[in-house]
């Protein structure tokens, strides 16, 4: 069924488990901030397509008055596996001005798609803006060697600089399905433009 899975690096009961306390933590910290301000109005804005799985997850674990706002996003990659640039493939949700935002991602890896997204919402004005990811990637020179710097407030679990997929992250548009979060079997056939 998945025969390019190599190894699993986060099984699903560690997901299940730091999903739970990460929805727990970000629902504390919406409640205190609509507290502290004027606005109650929570908006989770998820990057399509590969937040569907961590997004999904995590709401049921808030139990909070919120919306849902996507955004979808294309990177570049000169291969699937390697993200060269990103591109807003729809309307950043018009309405979040005065409203607590929380930007909701699979993964940082270069911070390109994060950084796109979250300077377009702050044009915005929102009351606040937070980022949840479930995976960061270490890189070799560290956060430093990120092609953008994205403040990230909530991770889920930190990673090796390897191509990761499952639980909502592709490989060429396959694997979003698969329920843990795994490395592939290189090497990997050359891929085409993918949705993040
Ligand atoms: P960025 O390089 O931080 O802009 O990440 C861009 C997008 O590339 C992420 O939202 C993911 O969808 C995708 N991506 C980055 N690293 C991986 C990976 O290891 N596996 C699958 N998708 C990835
Ligand atoms: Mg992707």
């Amino acid at each position: 069924m998945f025969p390019e899975i190599d190894r699993i690096l986060i099984d699903g009961p560690r997901i299940a488990a730091r999903v739970r306390e990460l929805g727990a933590a970000i629902a504390a910290d919406l409640q205190a901030s609509c507290a502290q301000t004027r606005s109650d109005e929570i908006v989770l804005v998820p990057v399509l397509t590969g937040a569907v799985v961590f997004v999904a997850d995590l709401i049921r674990h808030m139990p909070l008055k919120l919306r849902l706002g996507v955004v979808a996003v294309s990177s570049y990659p000169g291969r699937s596996m390697q993200s060269k640039g990103a591109a807003i493939r729809s309307e950043i949700p018009p309405d979040l001005a005065g409203k607590h935002v929380l930007v909701v991602d699979d993964i940082l890896d270069s911070g390109r798609t994060l950084g796109l997204v979250t300077r377009l919402i702050q044009e915005q004005r929102p009351a606040s803006l937070r980022i949840a990811v479930l995976l960061r990637k270490q890189l070799a020179g560290g956060d430093g060697a990120r092609a953008e710097a994205v403040p990230v407030d909530y991770i889920g679990f930190d990673i090796p600089d390897e191509f990761v997929v499952g639980y909502g992250l592709d490989f060429d548009g396959y694997y979003r399905n698969y329920p843990q979060i795994a490395v592939l079997r290189p090497p990997a056939a050359p891929g085409r433009l993918t949705h993040a």
